[in-house]
Parts: structure tokens; C-alpha cells; sequence
């Protein structure tokens, strides 16, 4: 029996797409639950970018420089990872670098509510963004910076739960402050 020679299927050329993901937050200071979305982030995304907002309406304890500083000590094990700092829209900050994805971090269900108005939001003003959002590691599902620096300026002990520059900046910021 003659068998009919196979049809070719054609495919479209293949072209991979390389995804640009913004991570934005306040990062005051960088935690290790952070640290563990970003290393996390840099293994899903081909290019992550740790984003720090200027908010002139809250009153730090680090000056956006100072934040910048410290997270790049921390990321630069990830070639792929790179710091900025951004005034304005989220969207439009991500539309400038080209990306499509705004990466966020949920710790348990009370974060839930704030992160869907954001993404929400976010998505009504440029739906060709995406919010992808990963569960925090359940080792740091606790930590917030607010916390850290309230157990920190109490004299509790941090170690373990933000990256050790981070926890040797602190006592430096809390023996000017004392
Ligand atoms: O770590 P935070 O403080 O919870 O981060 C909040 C942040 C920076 C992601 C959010 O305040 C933000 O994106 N601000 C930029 C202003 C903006 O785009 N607002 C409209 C969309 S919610």
C-alpha cells in the first residue's frame, strides 16, 4: 500500500519573547522576604527590575539613594536584575522600560485586598499590563519592613530576617539616632 506523503506543518517562525518584569515597592528597608520574591522573580522574568517609588507623602527611615544602595548590594548575584526609582504612575514607569509584567509579593490574606485595588487599577490604566503576583515564601510570611524597624528600634533581634548589610545599616541609623 502506498502511503500518502505526510503533509508539512507549517509553524510560524519561532520567536521567543523576552519578558521585562517591574517589582515596585518601597523597600524600607529591603527584607529577606523580598530578597526572596526577587531571586525567585530573576528565575521567571528575563529581566527584573527592582523598582523604588519616591513618596514624598511617607516619611522614611532611607533615602530612596540609600535604598537603592543597599538592594544593590543584594542583587548583584542576579545578572539579570537591575535597581531604579520611579516618580509617578507605575504604569507609566513600566511602559518607559518596556515591560509587561508588575511583579508582587502576598504574604497572607489581609495583603490580598490592597494588591487586587492596585492590580485592578493598574490594569484599567494600561491593560497590557499584567500584576503577577507570588506567594511569599512561608519562612518570611511575617516580615515587613515596618516591623522590622519597630522590633529593630526596640532592641529586638532582626538577624535572619533581612539580608546582614541591611541589618549593620540599621544599627549605624539607630546609633545616630540615640
Ligand atoms: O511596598 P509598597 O509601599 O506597598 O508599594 C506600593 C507601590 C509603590 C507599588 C504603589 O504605591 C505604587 O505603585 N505607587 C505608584 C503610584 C501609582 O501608580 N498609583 C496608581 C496605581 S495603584
Amino acid at each position: 500500500m502506498i502511503t500518502p506523503p505526510r503533509k508539512r506543518i507549517e509553524t510560524l517562525p519561532h520567536q521567543p519573547t523576552r519578558v521585562t518584569a517591574i517589582y515596585p515597592g518601597s523597600f524600607d528597608p529591603i527584607t529577606n522576604g523580598h530578597l526572596d520574591l526577587i531571586q525567585r522573580g530573576s528565575r521567571l522574568f528575563d529581566r527584573l527590575i527592582v523598582s523604588i517609588l519616591w513618596n514624598d507623602a511617607k516619611e522614611p527611615l532611607f533615602s530612596v539613594e540609600e535604598r537603592i544602595e543597599m538592594l544593590r548590594e543584594v542583587v548583584g548575584v542576579y545578572p539579570n536584575v537591575e535597581v531604579d526609582s520611579f516618580h509617578g504612575l507605575l504604569v507609566d514607569h513600566a511602559s518607559a522600560h518596556s515591560a509587561t509584567v508588575l511583579l508582587r509579593g502576598i504574604r497572607a490574606i489581609s495583603d490580598y485586598e490592597y494588591e487586587l485595588q492596585m492590580a485592578l487599577m493598574n490594569r484599567r490604566l494600561r491593560p497590557a499590563i499584567e500584576t503577577v503576583f507570588m506567594m511569599a515564601n512561608e519562612a518570611y510570611s511575617f516580615i515587613s519592613s515596618r516591623l522590622v524597624k519597630e522590633v529593630f528600634s526596640l532592641g529586638g533581634d532582626i538577624s535572619g530576617l533581612v539580608p546582614p548589610t541591611v541589618e549593620a545599616r540599621l544599627q549605624r541609623r539607630l546609633a545616630k539616632v540615640v
